[in-house]
C-alpha cells in the first residue's frame, strides 16, 4: 500500500526526466504524496512548474536558498519522506552519491538522508556499460540502495542498448513492492546453490580456473532468499560478498564443492550455477613444482572431475524436487542446452553464450534461454540480478502449481 505514503523524488539530468512527469502522476493517483527535487540539469529537461503542477507541492532547485532553508530545510526534506526516489538516475549523480559528494541540493540530500533510495538509472549504452560507471553502481548497490533497470532498448541518442530508463509503470511496481510486506512463497523450501569457479591445485602455490566470477550465482541465491528460501550457497573462490541471510559454504576444487553439496541435502531445490572445472591434474604435486635443470617444461595429465549437476539429479530419494542446470556454451546454444539437460538429468537448463564477445562470463548482464517442460523460453538480455529475480520467481510459480 503506497496511499498515505510521502516520496521524495529526485530528478537529474536526461531525456528520460520527462517519464518522471507520469510517475508522480501515478503515484498521486495511488494515494502517495510527492515532493520534488530538481538538480540543475533535471531543470534544462523539466521546469519546477511543470512539476509542482502535478505534487501540488512546491519543487525544489537549489541548496542555499534562505527561503527554502527556514519554510524547509534539506534535513526536513528527507526526514519527511517515506523513500527517495531518483528518476532518472544520470551516470554523473550515481558517481556523486558513490563518492559522498555534496555539492547541490539533491546531492547534499542524498548524503545527509537515512532512508531507503530507489534508483531508476538512466544513460547512454557506453556510459552504462563504463567500468566507472558499474563500479559505482556496485558500491550503491552494496550500500543497499535499490536499482531499477535500466532496460534494453533504443535510445535518445539513437543507438540501441542497455541504458533505457525502466518505465513508469515499473518503477510504480518497485515503490509498492518496497512498501508492502514481504511476499514469501518460498518460505519453508531449502535452496542449494553452486556458484563461482572451482581452482584445482596443480601443486601448493599453482592451481586450474576459469573467468567464473560468480555474480550470476549470488545473484540467485540473492533473489530466492528474498522471496523466503532458506538458502545455502557452495561457492568457488569469488570476490563476491555473501547476500544477507544466505548460509555461505566456501570451497576450493570441484571436490570440495560436491563434498558440501551432498552434506546440505536434502533440498528442495538445486540451481548449478557454478563453472566447475572438467578435470583436474592426475597427481597434485606436494611440492612446488621446480624447474628441471634444462627448463624442461612438466607435462600434465588430467582425470575428469566428478558432475555435480549430474550427481545431484541422480542422487536417488534424496533428489532435489526441482534441480536446475546452467548450459555455458559458444555455439549452438539451444541444441547444445537440449541435449545437456538430457545428459545431465536435470529439470530444467538455463543456457547462455558465454563467447568472449557476449561479455557474459565476469560482466553484470546476461542474455539466457530456459528450457523446462513447456518449451524453451528466450530471455532478453537483462542484469544478473533481473534474471535471478526472474528465475526465481518462474521457480515459485512452478512449485505453486504443483501444491
Ligand atoms: N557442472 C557441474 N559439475 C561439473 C561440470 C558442470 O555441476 N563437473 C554443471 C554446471 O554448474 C552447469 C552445468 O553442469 O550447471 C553445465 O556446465 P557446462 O560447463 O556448461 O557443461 P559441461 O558439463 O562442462 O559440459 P561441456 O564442457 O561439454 O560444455
Amino acid at each position: 500500500m503506497i496511499a498515505g505514503k510521502s516520496i521524495l523524488l529526485v530528478v537529474t539530468g536526461g531525456i528520460a526526466a520527462y517519464k518522471s512527469l507520469e510517475l508522480i502522476r501515478r503515484l498521486r493517483d495511488s494515494g502517495a504524496s510527492v515532493r520534488a527535487i530538481l538538480t540543475k540539469s533535471g531543470a534544462e529537461f523539466v521546469t519546477p512548474l511543470s512539476v509542482s503542477a502535478l505534487t501540488g507541492e512546491k519543487t525544489f532547485v537549489e541548496l542555499f536558498s534562505l527561503t527554502d532553508e527556514t519554510e524547509i530545510g534539506h534535513i526536513q526534506l528527507s526526514r519527511q519522506s517515506d523513500l527517495i526516489v531518483v528518476v532518472p538516475a544520470s551516470a554523473d549523480f550515481m558517481a556523486k552519491m558513490a563518492h559522498g559528494r555534496a555539492d547541490d541540493l539533491a546531492s547534499t540530500v542524498m548524503l545527509a538522508t537515512d532512508k531507503d533510495v530507489l534508483l531508476a538509472p538512466a544513460m547512454n549504452v557506453r556510459m552504462w556499460d563504463h567500468p566507472a560507471t558499474q563500479e559505482n553502481l556496485a558500491t550503491l548497490a552494496q550500500r543497499g540502495v535499490r536499482i531499477i533497470g535500466p532496460n534494453e532498448g533504443s535510445m535518445a541518442c539513437g543507438e540501441f542498448g542497455m541504458g533505457r530508463m525502466a518505465e513508469p509503470n515499473e518503477i510504480l511496481s518497485a515503490i509498492k513492492n518496497y512498501f508492502t510486506p514481504t511476499e514469501a512463497p518460498l518460505a519453508g523450501l531449502k535452496a542449494l546453490i553452486t556458484a563461482g569457479p572451482t581452482h584445482e591445485a596443480l601443486d601448493p602455490v599453482r592451481y586450474i580456473a576459469n573467468h567464473s566470477s560468480g555474480k550470476q550465482g549470488y545473484a540467485i541465491a540473492n533473489a530466492m532468499k528474498s522471496l523466503g528460501a532458506d538458502v545455502t550457497l557452495v561457492s568457488g573462490p569469488t570476490q563476491l560478498s555473501t547476500p544477507s541471510g544466505v548460509n555461505l559454504v566456501p570451497v576450493t576444487s570441484a571436490r570440495d564443492m560436491l563434498a558440501a553439496c551432498q552434506k546440505a541435502l536434502p533440498a528442495d531445490i538445486a540451481i548449478c550455477a557454478a563453472a566447475v572445472a572438467d578435470w583436474r591434474i592426475a597427481e597434485q604435486s606436494n611440492q612446488k613444482i621446480k624447474k628441471t635443470s634444462g627448463n624442461e617444461a612438466p607435462t600434465l595429465s588430467f582425470v575428469q572431475n566428478p558432475d555435480i549437476l549430474a550427481t545431484l539429479s541422480k542422487q536417488g530419494p534424496k533428489r532435489p524436487g526441482l534441480v536446475i542446470g546452467f548450459a555455458a556454451e559458444t555455439e549452438n546454444v539451444e541444441n547444445n542446452a537440449k541435449s545437456k539437460l538430457e545428459r545431465k538429468g536435470c529439470d530444467w537448463i538455463l543456457a547462455n553464450d558465454v563467447s568472449p564477445t557476449t561479455g557474459t562470463f565476469g560482466g553484470d548482464n546476461n542474455t539466457l534461454l530456459l528450457i523446462d517442460e513447456t518449451g524453451i523460453d528466450h530471455w532478453a538480455k537483462m542484469t544478473k540480478d533481473a534474471a535471478a529475480e526472474k528465475l526465481s520467481r518462474r521457480i515459485a510459480d512452478k512449485l505453486k502449481l504443483n501444491t
